[in-house]
Order: C-alpha cells, then structure tokens, then sequence
C-alpha cells in the first residue's frame, strides 16, 4: 500500500469583521509562504457574499486542489455550525461553515473558531510554544476571542470574551475596539483589561496568558500596565496567527 507524504503547505484564510486574509503557510515553520492577500469584508457580511470573497482569495492563489485549506471564523463553530454570532451578520446563526465553503470552493474545507486558530498557531510555533499546563490565548481586536488549552490539547469553543463583568458583555468595554471607539487613553483602556484579566485568571488559574490580535504589536503601550499572577506575554505571530492556525488544523486534522 502506497501512504501519500504529508503535506508541506496548507492555505489559510482569516474572516474578519473588516478583512479577509488568505495565504499559503509553510507547515514546518509556521510562516506564511508567500504575502498575504486581504479583501474588504463584504457589506452586509452575509453568508453567500462572505463564501464569495474566500473564493476570490483561493482563486487569486491558484491553490492546487490538493492543498489543505483551513479558513477561520469570528465565531463558536460547534461542529461546523454557528450557534451565535456578535460580529457579522445575524443571518450565520445555525450555518454550516464548512459545508458553505466547501460547495463555494470546491473541495473540503476545515472551519475554526478565529481565537482557537490563533492559539493553535501560539502554540504549535509562537509565544505558548511547549507550555505546559493551563494556557489561555485571548485575541483583543473587534471582539475578545479566547483560546484555552490544557497541556497543549485546546478545549475549543470557549467565548471568554462574552464574560459577564460589572453588568456588561466584557468585550463590550475591553476589546481594541472599545478603546478606539470611545478614544480611550492606553491607561483608561489598561484599567478595563486589568478588571478582564483578574476575572478569567480569578476563574481558570492560567499557567500562562497570552495576548494576541493586531493590537499586540503595541504591546509596550498596555502589558505593562496590567498585573496578573501568571506571566503574561504577546502572541509571537501577530496579524498571521488566525491564518497559520487555520492552515495547521487543515493539515493535522480537526474534529
Ligand atoms: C466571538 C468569538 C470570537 C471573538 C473574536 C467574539 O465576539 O463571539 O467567537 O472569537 O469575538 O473575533
């Protein structure tokens, strides 16, 4: 019996709010094999329009048809499906992400939650890479995204973002984009995050916390601000970490 070689590449696509983000990965390090593409997120976002634009991207690759292709979404996919959504349109309750995607681009597709793919690439290759323990990943951007894994092993799903604090949706006053909306000093917007962060580790004792999505890149402006009892540090693959993540489950399997 003839075994086929393991792929070396897989594509990965990240569905954002505002973008969508597609690039080859190289499998072995974790970084992308060639730039990036982004396409503006349709308006209004909704499902045909969204499985659309990642057609576009696979196309404007020439993805061959054996590549694995793994795409991200801002959203608990339980199974393939969507149970609720906070930042795309409404009409993605009850869809079957894979499936949309797969008939839109013709051939199997792997979906994940946008923070769970984030922390799989944090751990497989970034800044939780080997940890042990209780690892917690959250994503700051539009929304909060959490990623929780236990000795590697990710309990998927988890929408730590959506923690109930001091009567609000926590991300409702801690994402990014809390602090760009409302025009938040770094300071005003460390003070919210302090509150999020003694929570989460109040309720799950991380070993290890690590803070990713695009305002990462500033980390200086507001880690240092906060104070928690486990280390806390920034995601090691910034703004490639939705789409490394996606194209590594596509590759290593996801249930
Ligand atoms: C969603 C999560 C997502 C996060 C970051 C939240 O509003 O419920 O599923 O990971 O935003 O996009």
């Amino acid at each position: 019996m003839t075994q086929s070689a393991a792929p070396t590449v897989a594509f990965g696509i990240d569905i954002g709010g505002s973008g969508i983000k597609g690039a080859p990965v190289d499998l072995s390090t974790g970084e992308l094999a060639a730039e990036r593409l982004r396409i503006p997120t349709p308006s209004p976002s909704r499902p045909r329009a969204v499985a659309e634009t990642v057609a576009e991207l696979v196309d404007a690759f020439g993805v061959p048809g054996t590549t694995p292709v793994g795409l991200t979404f801002p959203a608990p996919i339980k199974h393939g499906v969507v149970p609720f959504i906070a930042n795309l349109h409404q009409s993605w309750k009850g869809v079957d992400v894979p499936a949309l995607m797969s008939e839109a681009i013709g051939r199997q597709v792997v979906a994940v939650n946008d923070a769970d793919a984030a922390g799989v690439a944090e751990v497989a290759f970034g800044a939780a890479r080997g940890a042990a323990g209780v690892v917690l990943v959250t994503t700051l951007g539009t929304g909060i995204g959490s990623a929780l894994f236990v000795d590697g092993t990710l309990v998927p799903n988890t929408e730590l973002g959506h923690l109930e604090i001091d009567g609000h949706d926590a991300e409702d006053r801690a994402a990014s984009s809390a602090r760009e909306n409302e025009g938040l000093s770094w300071q005003e917007w460390a003070e919210r995050l302090q509150r999020y962060y003694e929570t989460v580790e109040m309720l799950f004792s991380p070993d290890l916390i690590v803070v990713g999505g695009g305002v990462s890149k500033k980390h200086e402006k507001f880690l240092p601000l906060l104070r928690t009892s486990a280390p806390l540090v920034p995601a090691a693959l910034r703004n490639s970490a939705g789409i490394v993540g996606a194209a590594h489950l596509a590759a290593h399997g996801h249930r």
